[in-house]
């Protein structure tokens, strides 16, 4: 890989700012100060240095964030904040986006990556990847419309929705929701489907995968190597 372009993957600046850096001589290769911004290294053997600073080579990034309401889903807009605006500037990169969506006024289980291939994956109608939401509901539901709501119901959609499960807690107007596909407000439609209303939304799991509990609305931490692979699996 080019340097200049292993120092953007890095996160050390633009293109133009990576380029003076190492005109600046603060760039070394395996202890020698690099003197060519088009030279080539071995990202995962060579060792480079920024003032000092040893860079480990990371190819992609996957986050879990707690999205808070008032988000949206994107990775910049015009009108509104996005869920991007809550990473810490040392973790933003113009590669990562979030692993589809949840609406402005939905909490919960987002992913966000700069890995398309495992994006894709995750979000290929054929894949069936469970997600599971905690439904706050204006009124209760009977037998019938959880029966309804787990074999399908009719959104508007060419199809009825795939088999769902439902499950009451202990809260009252208040269930858990596994679905397995993510077609635009489904749960709200869902619910509108049997004559309710949600009146609050927020995704705990998505794929294997569970929200961590320690995460407060807005926090956000890395995935480690082993959920990485648990997604990949999925
Ligand atoms: N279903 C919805 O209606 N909204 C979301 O944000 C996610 C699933």
């Amino acid at each position: 890989m080019r340097l200049d372009k292993f120092l953007c993957e890095m996160n050390m600046g633009s293109r133009s700012e990576v380029k003076e850096l190492i005109r600046r001589g603060a760039v070394t290769v395996n202890g020698l100060t690099a003197k060519e911004v088009d030279c080539k290294i071995h990202e995962n053997a060579d060792m480079v240095c920024v003032r000092g600073q040893k860079l480990s080579y990371q190819r992609y990034f996957y986050y879990m964030l707690n999205k808070p309401q008032g988000l949206i889903c994107a990775t910049e807009d015009k009108m509104s904040p996005t869920v991007m605006e809550l990473l810490a500037p040392q973790d933003r990169r113009p590669d990562l986006f979030p692993v589809g969506r949840l609406d402005k006024d939905t909490e919960g289980f987002l992913l966000l990556t700069n890995d398309g291939e495992l994006a894709h994956r995750l979000l290929s109608p054929k894949k069936h990847v469970d997600k599971t939401y905690l439904v706050s509901i204006k009124h209760g539901l009977s037998g019938e419309e959880i029966c309804r709501l787990e074999q399908g119901v009719d959104i508007g959609e060419e199809r009825l929705t795939l088999p769902a499960k439902v499950l009451p807690t202990k809260a009252e107007n208040q269930i858990l929701l596994t679905i397995q596909e993510g077609k635009f407000h489904q749960v709200k439609r869902m619910m509108k489907a049997v004559d309710n209303e949600v009146t609050a939304l927020r995704r705990i799991s998505f794929g294997p995968l569970t929200l961590d509990e320690a995460l407060q609305p807005g926090e956000y931490r890395e995935l480690t190597e082993e959920e990485v692979k648990i997604l990949y699996e999925a």
